[in-house]
């Protein structure tokens, strides 16, 4: 049967979708969803233009590491697509748990979870242990995957100024009331490229008997022995109570883990809808991952390689006074001010052929309009002479 169509009964939804001035702007300055069309090291292809790469969080540059490659054609000729299925039913399969328990063991924690994607493994490390009445008390620039997880828990929330333990400290102490407490961090900020205070932040964890929860997406495999990650770095792995993290940084496959104790390990696999309702992750993401771990190390050069190319990227940003917001890490990013400001910045370098990201606010705090660039163990001499040039060409066309 056919209604009649009724002016009155608008479809509001669709009207809103259909006309949302943030797509209009998007689809307007063209600054998102590029698609390269092809990619070799540290070069990327657009519309037959080679262009460096200096936004990928492919950190140790391991995406074409010969040995991923093989693990993951290996997986696929040996397990196929997919496993079709979530880890608690019928998608568990052997090199799930030889990845988890390999990681685990990196880590220097009991056990560990996998998912299909970070943002899984990150909202499920919030949203399985949080309940609602808890209290989650939070740096303000975490990650969106952490801000969904506390979305879903229906704790109260509580924000702290970025980095901030004396800020933490001051709105803990409002709290008069007895309720469970979480404290929730990054390790490495993504945006600021900033390094948390840990052991500042475990100190008053341990006297406002908070339960931590770290999310070491951009620390893991950049900080620490062999990339072990932020909490190694500062040598407190055992004073962070949950562990979460992506696979689709430095271990260049797709994916994520939630790690701790074995009984958080189960907790989480008991608890988190993520974990129970959501299909494993694939034999080749699990490969690729696997393969990259080892690689990791059994060959500190490309952890090295990554470091030498930060400092000398940093140094080259700030020989010509820009404000890398004290970026510590291979995440810097060139803060501009202003969306005007970051977008014409952008747009010199794009047309220099350096490919970055734009992210401003609400994004980003209000002033600190950025360009968002990222330092790999793949990027060469000549990526970087490209990189100078583009960079002294935005400076002045901005
Ligand atoms: C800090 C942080 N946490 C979690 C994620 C989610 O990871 P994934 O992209 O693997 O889903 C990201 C990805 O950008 C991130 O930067």
């Amino acid at each position: 049967m056919v209604f009649p169509v009724s002016r009155k009964n608008k479809n509001i939804v669709l009207e809103r979708a259909k006309g949302d001035p943030l797509v209009r702007m998007q689809e307007k300055y063209n600054v998102y969803y590029h698609s390269f069309e092809r990619q070799v090291g540290s070069r990327v292809w657009i519309d037959g233009k080679e262009m460096v790469m200096l936004a990928s969080n492919d950190y140790l540059g391991l995406g074409a590491h010969p040995k991923v490659i093989e693990a993951g054609k290996k997986a696929l000729d040996e397990w196929g697509s997919s496993t079709t299925g979530a880890r608690l039913a019928n998608g568990t399969r052997s090199f799930h748990l030889r990845l988890e328990e390999k990681l685990a063991g990196f880590l220097g924690v009991e056990a560990c979870h996998v998912h299909s994607a970070g943002y899984l493994s990150c909202m499920s490390a919030i949203a399985g242990f949080a309940q609602r009445g808890d209290l989650i008390v939070v740096d303000k620039n975490v990650h969106s995957s952490l801000l969904s997880g506390i979305s879903l828990s229906n704790a109260r929330v509580e924000r702290f100024l970025h980095n901030n333990p004396a800020d933490l400290r001051e709105v803990l102490s409002y709290e008069k009331s007895k309720v469970p407490k979480i404290l929730l961090i990054e390790g490495v900020y993504s945006m600021e490229g900033h390094i948390a205070p840990l052991p500042e932040f475990v100190k008053i964890a341990q006297t406002e008997s908070c339960f931590l929860i770290m999310d070491d997406a951009h620390g893991f495999g950049v900080l620490g022995d062999n990339g072990r990650g932020t909490a190694n770095h500062f040598g407190m792995t055992e004073h962070v109570d949950v562990l979460c993290g992506s696979f689709s940084k430095a271990l260049s496959s797709t994916g994520g883990f939630v790690a701790g104790s074995r009984d958080m390990v189960q907790y989480i696999r008991t608890h988190s809808k993520q974990t129970i309702f959501s299909a494993a992750i694939s034999p080749v993401q699990a490969a690729c991952a696997e393969a990259a771990l080892d690689v990791m190390q059994d060959e500190p050069e490309h952890l090295e390689r990554l470091w030498a190319n930060t400092h000398r990227y940093n140094q080259m940003l700030k020989d010509r006074g820009l404000d890398t917001w004290n970026s510590e890490t291979p995440a810097i990013p060139i803060v501009l001010g202003t969306k005007e400001k970051a977008y014409y910045f952008w747009k010199a370098l794009y047309d220099k052929g350096v490919f970055s990201v734009i992210s401003i606010a609400p994004g980003v705090p209000p002033g600190k309009d950025l360009v968002r660039t990222s330092i790999s163990a793949l990027h060469t001499k000549a990526d970087f002479l490209k990189i100078e040039e583009a960079l002294d060409y935005a400076l002045k066309h901005y």
